[in-house]
């Protein structure tokens, strides 16, 4: 079993503090009963989502992939792969022997704010742009390349290149594109240049693309989990229970499931757990109202939710005697990198926790050893309510996947770099998810 890393030590004297510093930490617990009960209404929510006239619409899109077969080990040839989901936009040059990669080059390009709030016909020519400069580099110009592309949003999907958006996440939120084909857009900016000979072949939300990964390595890999900026899964589910899915399904038995998680309690079944913090949150977000799940602990929120409650404790006197430091009353002024950091000093126990003073550090903002103590449980208690809910949420994933042996294929910023989630996901879905034999394998970002 993982190792089970213990909260820090609180040593403040002042017991009149420390009780008031747990009454603020308090919310964010999540007792027993509360689990039961996100975890009941997450399995009502993906049965609702496969079924075939559900008496109301699930919060969970459980969308059919469409995704025919993983990967048979015949693949040959040149590819190439887009991958937008993030603030950087990823293009890769894949090169295949008998499925296997031998060789990529990736470049990544900057996604600027106004490109990813901007009308959605410039995001496309940006990108058809960045794939232009990649080949042009490369001297690939004249090279008919067949292209996947990652689309790392919620789409609805009829076929394998059709992938229609159903709503923007994260920091885009380009109008014109919602309701339309992603494929059709970034193949109508190719023509619009004009000068490229790519063909969009494929379309796949990253969970799917890390579980093709996945699977290629090990053939007993039935989920993908992003745990990054966002956060998603998908799975292996049998075709005969997915009840929407009409018509014939030929030989079909299988199917990959995209959850699309991130929307969990957007119809309001998660209310009853969130914090004043998670409501302040979503208040002062891009996308108010939606993708609820997600905002409770990914990577572009973690560190917000941290600086909330941070607020909060300097103003009820608890942290920086008393005055609340103005570089923290800026939204997005604390990253959740400096979570990471933090932790660290849980995980290597040094007797000067070095990096939450560099985070303080590098805020500017003065402060005592007892700010640093409650900076840590603050990280402590964000980063312990992530990992319960992504082990409810996988868990109950993890008993619909008819195996008893599974390997999940993880990728994503905050699993990889946060020092102690990936620890605590584990010791939770060995506790969760009794008698079954589980694998978190981590993808090798190309
Ligand atoms: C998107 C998903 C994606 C996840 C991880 C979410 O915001 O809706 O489609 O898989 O982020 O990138």
């Amino acid at each position: 079993m993982a190792p089970r890393i213990e909260a820090p030590e609180f040593r403040l004297t002042k017991t009149d503090v420390v009780k008031k510093v747990e009454d603020i930490l308090a919310p964010l617990k999540l007792s027993e009963e509360v689990q039961k009960r996100i975890r009941e209404v997450y399995d009502e929510e993906m049965r609702i989502g496969l079924a075939r006239n559900p008496s109301r619409k699930s919060c969970l899109q459980m969308e059919n992939t469409y995704l025919p077969e993983l990967p048979n080990g015949t693949e040959e040839g040149e590819y190439l792969a887009l991958d937008l989901g993030g603030t950087n936009f990823r293009v890769i040059l894949l090169q295949l022997e008998k499925g296997r990669v031998v060789s990529d080059e990736v470049q990544h390009y900057f996604v600027p704010e106004p490109l990813r709030v901007g009308p959605g016909s410039e995001l496309f020519d940006f990108l058809a742009a960045c794939i232009y400069d990649f080949l042009e580099t490369r001297s690939k110009l004249d090279h008919k390349l067949p292209l996947g592309f990652t689309f790392s949003f919620p789409m609805t999907q009829q076929d394998l290149n059709v992938g229609i958006l159903v709503s923007w996440t994260k920091s885009f939120n380009c109008p014109g594109v919602v309701g339309e084909d992603a494929v059709k857009m970034l193949n109508e900016a190719i023509q619009r240049r004009g000068d490229l000979e790519v063909e969009v072949v494929a379309v796949l939300n990253d969970t799917t693309g890390t579980l093709v990964q996945g699977a290629f390595l090990d053939r007993k890999c039935a989920i993908g989990l992003i745990i990054g900026t966002g956060s998603n899964a998908c799975y292996i589910e049998r075709v005969d229970r997915v009840e929407k899915w009409e018509g014939t399904h030929g030989d079909i038995k299988e199917v990959v499931v995209d959850i699309e998680w991130g929307a969990f309690g957007d119809n309001g079944v998660l209310d009853f757990m969130k914090t004043e913090y998670d409501q302040m949150l979503d208040k002062n977000s891009l996308l108010v109202g939606s993708f609820t799940f997600e905002k409770l602990f990914s990577g572009k929120y973690l560190g917000e939710l941290t600086r909330l409650v941070l607020v909060k404790l300097a103003e009820e006197g608890l942290m920086f005697g008393g005055k609340i430091p103005s570089q923290l009353l800026r939204p997005g002024s604390f990253p959740t990198r400096f979570v990471s950091l933090v932790e660290q000093d849980a995980v290597l126990k040094l007797a000067r926790p070095v990096s939450s003073e560099s985070c303080f550090h590098e805020l500017g903002i003065e402060h005592g050893s007892d700010d640093l103590k409650i900076l840590q449980q603050v990280c402590f208690a964000v980063t312990e309510r992530a990992a319960i809910l992504l082990a409810i949420c996988l868990s109950a994933t993890l008993m619909r996947v008819d195996r008893e042996e599974c390997t999940i294929a993880v990728d994503g910023s905050l699993y990889k770099y946060h020092p102690r989630l990936h620890h605590l996901l584990e010791h939770y879905i060995i506790k969760m998810t009794p008698g079954k034999k589980v694998l978190f394998s981590i993808n090798r970002q190309l």
